[in-house]
């Protein structure tokens, strides 16, 4: 069989099985990958670590001009080729075949420990679930846990589990379904624990009394002082690093869901739609997180980094007395829906690729794809007990198994692959070749203009030092 044969027969094969029914399936798809960890934690420990207001207006800024860019090139290729990166490239271009094999190694490893960090957030829903909340207040409780070789494995493996599940039942009625009813019900919880913040008053044991609404100012209030030069870069690569990580760009699961669009659909208007839920996800997570951690810790409790939402959570849930328990739940739970559904982008966008080069069909793929994952994830899970490893990373920290996985995916290779995606967009095939596919039907396509500006010139620049920057060198 010829190639441009076995492409129309996956196209075929593909119809067959159904893509998405229409654009509220798409955007709530596309959605569910954006929106994650990435939301709930990541953004606000950046704002709070960043100057407030300040970091929000430049990841504003930069969501609108590089996150719809990078995000309009993914999807306008899935749709235009109708495959998934690994085909896709090459068809684009032949010469730039190798490009759709580094995309795909991207989810390849984001697999290894998405489903770990689900199930932290899983062990984390069932002990509010068990009304064991207090206990999770404790200082040594999410070491402990992660530390267990059994519980974390297990709960690993149960996440794990639970998006094979989706990704079996297919795009209609595994993912479009499950994103459909979890999304509007996360945006419910975010937008009705942000608005309890708020009402947040704690006095304490030095009698100082903090509000939410106090918090919220600290959140917002752009903070300028001793800002230098170099502090204001740091604050532009933060702010781009996460909207790479948070729009889910740059490594083909925007291609892949972009190939399950139909052709009827405004690519335009979507990629705009899926751009404001996540960018509102970030900023009502972080009205949720940092009034709250303000009220109950003060400024000194939003250093926390990383640990923020398994360590200083609880303690804030803790403090709530009787509604804490509840309002914990609801968020893990929340937490949890963004770790599945975009846990499931990876896991398709991996089982998509290898059913267009094995020619295999979804179920048998995918219960592949289980074994071997389940297996990976146990591996990372037990980086923090049984394989605990200490291993410097070009950026100066100490990191275990998980951090190595994913400073090579998110760090390392995202950026370098954004680079050479834009100059094949931009210099080989030429940015009408993306225009073309938006404006595909008489659709308007109103940033255009900026489209090709960005593609061209802005884009290849700033990714060549994010990835300069990913390597080291410059520290
Ligand atoms: N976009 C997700 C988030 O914001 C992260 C993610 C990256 C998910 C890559 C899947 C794949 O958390």
């Amino acid at each position: 069989m010829g190639k441009s044969s076995q492409h129309r027969e996956n196209r075929h094969h593909r119809r067959k099985e159904g893509g998405f029914t229409g654009q509220i399936g798409f955007v709530m798809a596309a959605a569910g990958s954006a929106v994650g960890v990435g939301n709930l934690w990541r953004f606000p420990y950046l704002a709070a670590k960043d100057g407030g207001g300040l970091f929000i207006v430049v990841y504003l800024v930069l969501a609108l001009t590089f996150g719809f860019t990078l995000l309009t090139s993914d999807i306008a290729i899935g749709r235009r080729t109708q495959m998934n990166s690994i085909y896709a490239y090459g068809a684009m271009s032949p010469r730039w075949k190798f490009l759709g094999i580094l995309t795909f190694l991207v989810p390849a490893i984001i697999m290894t420990y998405y489903a770990v960090i689900g199930g932290w957030i899983t062990r984390y829903i069932v002990v509010y679930l068990t009304g064991a909340g207090r206990a999770a207040a404790e200082d040594s409780y999410f070491t402990d846990f992660i530390t267990d070789p059994k519980q974390s494995v297990l709960y690993a493996a149960l996440f794990m589990v639970l998006t094979a599940w989706i990704v079996y039942n297919g795009v209609e009625k595994g993912i479009e379904k499950c994103s459909t009813v979890l999304m509007p019900v996360l945006l419910v919880m975010v937008i009705a624990i942000a608005i309890f913040a708020l009402t947040i008053r704690n006095t304490d044991a030095a009698g100082v009394t903090r509000t939410g609404l106090q918090g919220l100012v600290v959140y917002l209030k752009p903070d300028l002082s001793g800002l230098t030069l170099s502090r204001f870069m740091q604050i532009l690569l933060d702010a781009m690093s996460q909207i790479f990580f948070s729009l889910s760009v740059s490594m083909g699961i925007m291609i892949t869901y972009g190939s399950y669009i139909q052709k009827d659909v405004d690519l335009n208007k979507s990629i705009h739609q899926i751009e404001y839920i996540d960018s509102a996800v970030a900023l009502l997570a972080g009205t949720m997180i940092i009034p709250s951690i303000y009220a109950f810790e003060g400024i000194e409790g939003m250093k926390a980094g990383p640990s923020l939402m398994f360590v200083s959570l609880p303690k804030v849930f803790a403090s709530m007395h009787g509604i804490g328990g509840i309002v914990g739940f609801v968020f893990f739970l929340m937490a949890g829906f963004a770790a599945l559904t975009s846990c499931v982008s990876v896991l398709e966008t991996i089982a998509a690729n290898c059913m267009e080069i094995l020619h295999t069909g979804r179920r048998a793929t995918t219960l592949a794809l289980t074994g071997i994952y389940t297996a990976a994830s146990i591996i990372v899970a037990l980086g923090y007990s049984l394989f605990y490893v200490e291993l410097p990373l070009p950026n100066g920290s100490i990191g275990q198994i998980l951090d190595l996985m994913d400073y090579i995916s998110n760090s390392f290779m995202m950026p370098f692959i954004s680079l050479l995606s834009a100059i094949l967009i931009g210099w080989v095939v030429g940015p009408d070749w993306i225009v073309e596919e938006v404006e595909y039907g008489g659709r308007r396509f109103g940033l255009k203009g900026l489209y090709r500006f960005m593609i061209r010139y802005v884009v290849p620049v700033i990714m060549f030092i994010l990835f300069i920057q990913s390597t080291g060198i410059l520290g």
